[in-house]
């Protein structure tokens, strides 16, 4: 497995192969590998040749500076994942490299208005991040295919919409949540709940299943409020949404006839924010 710090170098790499056919995906992270990214570059090998894994903890998707400083960074621990896993490259760049001219230079890509709803609301700004970074990660390794998790849902949602403004034509491969054997998805900030938190946090996950499994005997506005009303009296967890929308315009649902529907939630457990999503239908 090669390591890159720099795009020249990444580039240098990649000529050949792509010269040759091969086929390039990319699966771009911020690090602290759990099983739940594994299955990217899993579902990455099923679809391409060469597999990219970037790590990356990008300074301009965070809106809260200790959250960015509190990132876990276990860079020997993601290797050894990524060597075992049989990643080709790890394109790992510093701050410098991405932002040559610093992190606070220029950056809007137009959206639409699902950026503005959920994580949007709660996270300004955040989807501006996170396509600024993910469009030089496709200008650095122009992969063929990129993959991302349905766990972060309005992320694909967003990426896609970027795509579209930039008339490119990467595949993106939406991958199904990862969970642990209780339910919780996996996410690289559960190293930060308590054992107290880690309990507490399969309401996330409980509350959605409710959703899913009773959906033809409430109408949507009825499964909202019982699985809302699960988080009430558990210490230290505050709800930030829980809603059944739309998948394409992330809208609350209007009529339980739409084709693509999801219910979607954030939470602060203890001092950890997370997030969850299953699709309906
Ligand atoms: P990160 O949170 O590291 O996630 C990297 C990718 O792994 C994302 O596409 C995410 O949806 C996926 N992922 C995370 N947890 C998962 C789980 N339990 N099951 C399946 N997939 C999971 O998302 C980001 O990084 C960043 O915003 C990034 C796209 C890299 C841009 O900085």
């Amino acid at each position: 497995m090669e390591i890159f710090k720099t795009k020249s170098a990444l580039k240098a790499f990649l000529k050949p192969l792509k010269a040759s056919g091969k086929k390039v995906a990319l699966v771009p992270t911020m690090g602290a590998l759990h099983n739940g990214h594994i299955s990217l570059i899993r579902l990455a090998q099923e679809n391409a040749d060469i597999i990219i894994c970037s790590i990356f903890v990008n300074p301009t998707q965070f809106t809260d500076p200790k959250d960015l400083e509190k990132y876990p960074r276990p860079i020997e621990h993601d290797l050894a994942m990524l060597e075992d896993a049989g990643c080709h490259g790890v394109f790992m760049p510093g701050v410098k490299e991405m932002y040559p001219y610093g992190a606070d230079e220029n950056w809007y890509v137009n959206l639409g208005n699902a950026e503005f709803l959920l994580e949007g609301e709660f996270r300004k700004g955040h989807y501006q991040g996170v396509t600024q970074i993910v469009k030089k990660l496709f200008d650095a390794v122009e992969p063929d295919i990129a993959m991302f998790g349905q766990k972060d849902f309005q992320q694909v949602l967003m990426i896609k919409k970027m795509l579209t403004q930039f008339n490119l034509s990467i595949s993106i491969i939406t991958c199904p949540i990862i969970r642990e054997a209780d339910g919780l998805a996996m996410s690289s900030r559960n190293i930060h709940l308590s054992a107290t938190d880690r309990q507490h946090a399969l309401v996330l996950s409980k509350s959605l299943q409710f959703v899913v499994d009773h959906f033809d005997e409430y109408s949507l506005r009825e499964l909202e409020e019982k699985a809302m009303s699960f988080y009430k009296n558990i210490d230290g967890v505050e709800l930030d949404y829980l809603t059944i929308a739309n998948g394409d315009t992330l809208k609350p649902a209007q009529s339980k006839e739409e084709n693509n529907l999801v219910v979607l939630v954030a939470a602060k457990v203890g001092s950890t924010r997370l997030i969850d999503n299953m699709i309906i239908k």
